[in-house]
């Protein structure tokens, strides 16, 4: 057996704690801080530069050397040789599934893509995040007859609901606000396909079979949003469901932080600060006004990849290989985001922060040219992530150590007072 090391921490008034330190299959090192709370301190790490939330074994992350592994398959290999129901069984039970196996999961996924008829209904122009949000929400009013969350099984069909609900809701959505008839999922059709069938078929068309190119588009970049170990929604996830809540509840808590433009909304953030700029001629004085602190340059940057995304080194290929297919190669905002790219990583205040294009830079300019609607990018990204929710959501539960969620504060309001008897 290995020996144990430890860091050993001295305060400043002698006093000595050790704390193990932990070492994964990849990555750094951990310090164990928790024999921290015998000296009666904290850490403190606000926004989790430095600390480490859980145990996992999903998703693991390169920042430096922009590596992306799911399960230990790099990113770029199931990109290319995979499907998302596939990359979806993966995440979620560990290992790929045999033939057969993914047929009885694809078989499951299928069995429960209907939602009930009564779920909520919203304002027309209600953003398609928020209806998200909300009816992802109601399916724990839908389905209280399996949410045994210590019951592996029940865990199991709640998984399977996610995955094939969320794409049916995520369509309903965008016909709601566009005034639309819903489109009923059909069985004969792939995951991917049925999504985009009942997103765009309408009960008049004669032939409502989607695009292959733009199903294998759509396809990449869903296993390219699949997971991304513990980013903001999925520790958001991750806390909501470590009180015990309803998965349904803690995805909608995921969706809810991914909303946000420095996380899933950046896609969509993106795409408007292209049609912004408007025009080639202008991204110099654009660039300035991001290195003049005015505005972010949305797209860019990331707290892990240092280097590059190897998700947008996969997206910015789809990105030629959709625009191509659709005679879009001349599309002024491609253009335009090539040029972008091009002056902010010769210029030193991206090279120096280490500034590079995310996957986000180019799956707003893929989603557009497959004709999805702006508003609705970051609903494709939900889509995409509820897979990598729900299957940290099970690790998190199957884990009979796993505790509530509950970080410690550094207190800096005020030091006790007394009412003032007169005001
Ligand atoms: N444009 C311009 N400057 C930036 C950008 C950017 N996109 N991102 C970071 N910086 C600058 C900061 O101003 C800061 O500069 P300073 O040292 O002079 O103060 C420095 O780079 C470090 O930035 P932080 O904000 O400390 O980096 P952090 O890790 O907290 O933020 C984040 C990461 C939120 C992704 C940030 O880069 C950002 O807001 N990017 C734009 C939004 C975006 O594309 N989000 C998608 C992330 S990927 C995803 O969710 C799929």
């Amino acid at each position: 057996m290995e020996k144990q090391r430890n860091a050993i921490l001295t305060m400043d008034d002698g006093r000595t704690v050790e704390l193990p330190i932990l070492s994964g299959t990849l990555g750094p090192d951990v310090v164990d801080i928790r024999n921290l709370s015998k000296l009666g301190v904290f850490t403190y790490d606000p926004a989790f530069f430095a600390t480490a939330s859980c145990t996992s074994k999903i998703t693991f992350i390169d920042g430096d050397a922009g590596l992306l592994y799911y399960r230990g398959y790099p990113i770029e290999q199931l990109a290319e040789k995979s499907d998302f129901l596939e990359v979806s069984y993966l995440l979620l039970n560990g290992e790929l599934p045999t033939a057969a196996q993914k047929a009885e999961f694809v078989a499951k996924v299928k069995d429960h893509t209907m939602v009930h008829e009564q779920l909520a209904r919203f304002r027309r122009d209600a953003h398609p995040m928020a209806v998200m949000i909300g009816v992802v929400g109601a399916l724990s009013a839908f389905y209280h007859d399996s949410l045994d969350i210590n019951s592996p099984e029940d865990r199991e069909i709640s998984a399977i609901r996610l995955i094939a609900k969320v794409p049916t809701i995520a369509a309903m959505a965008h016909k709601y606000h566009t005034g639309m008839p819903f489109m009923y999922p059909k069985n004969k059709f792939g995951y991917v396909e049925n999504f985009l069938y009942m997103m765009f078929a309408t009960p008049a068309d004669e032939n409502d079979t989607p695009n292959p190119l733009l199903v294998r588009a759509l396809e990449r970049i869903l296993i390219l949003h699949a997971d991304h170990e513990q980013n903001a929604s999925t520790s958001t996830m991750r806390l909501a469901g470590s009180s015990g809540a309803s998965p349904f509840a803690c995805i909608a808590s995921g969706i809810a932080s991914l909303w946000g433009p420095a996380h899933g909304g950046a896609n969509e953030a993106a795409l408007k600060m292209l049609e912004e700029i408007g025009d080639v001629s202008r991204v110099p004085e654009y660039v300035q006004g991001v290195k003049d602190k005015k505005y972010k340059l949305m797209g860019f940057g990331h707290r892990v990849y240092k280097n590059m995304d190897p998700r947008a080194n996969v997206m910015r290929e789809t990105c030629y290989e959709v625009l191509k297919e659709l005679n879009l190669e001349n599309d002024k905002l491609f253009a335009l985001a090539m040029e972008l790219e091009k002056t902010a990583l010769r210029d030193p205040y991206f090279i120096e922060r280490k500034l590079y294009p995310n996957v986000d830079f180019y799956s707003g300019i893929v989603l557009r040219a497959l004709g999805i609607p702006m508003n609705m990018f970051t609903v494709m990204f939900a889509v995409a992530r509820t897979i990598g929710w729900i299957s940290q959501w099970s690790e998190m539960i199957g884990d009979e150590d796993h505790k509530i969620g509950r970080p410690r504060q550094l207190y800096q309001g005020a030091v006790k007072r007394d009412f003032p008897a007169k005001r």
